[in-house]
């Protein structure tokens, strides 16, 4: 689909992507902060791909579960497709409220939805709220490789 238009998911397809992504967050491996955080992409072909946090001795070299599913999803040779995503963090941290991409991540979704012309719904999901919002809002004016063309 182009023109960064909002494809619509169903509330069936959220709540799978969302059991998806609580799914991918056992697998991480997260010995420093303990936050498992997992994420879940959906494809326009109803293609699922996760990802979860893997953390380093080295701190700040930590991989975020969205960058881990978008290198996931590339290395099986999407380029674009990008519907929805949702990232689930430990319901017994913080306030509960729904987590969102950190900065890089989202840039890095961004290359994704880009390449295939999407503007993913980002399911940002907390204790007793799911937060919706458009990759668009969460990175407006992004720099993409439209820009290198
Ligand atoms: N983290 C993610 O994986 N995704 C996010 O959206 C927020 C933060 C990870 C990075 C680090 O391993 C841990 O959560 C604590 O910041």
């Amino acid at each position: 689909m182009g023109g960064g238009a909002k494809m619509s998911v169903s509330h069936e397809s959220r709540q799978q992507l969302i059991a998806e992504a609580r799914h991918a967050a056992a697998a991480a491996y997260a010995p420093y902060s303990d936050y498992q955080v997992g994420a879940a992409l959906l494809f326009e072909d109803g293609a699922i791909v996760t990802g979860a946090n893997v953390e380093n001795a080295s701190y700040g070299l930590a991989l975020c579960a969205e960058t881990n599913a978008v290198s996931k999803a590339m290395n099986q040779g999407r380029r674009g497709g990008l519907i929805a995503v949702a990232v689930v963090g430990p319901s017994d941290k913080g306030d509960g409220s729904p987590i969102t991409p950190c900065g890089r991540c989202r840039q890095v979704l961004n290359e994704l939805a880009q390449l295939g012309g999407t503007d993913p719904e980002i399911l940002c999901v907390g204790n007793d709220e799911v937060r919706s919002v458009t990759l668009s809002a969460l990175l407006p004016y992004a720099f993409g490789p439209a820009h290198l063309d």
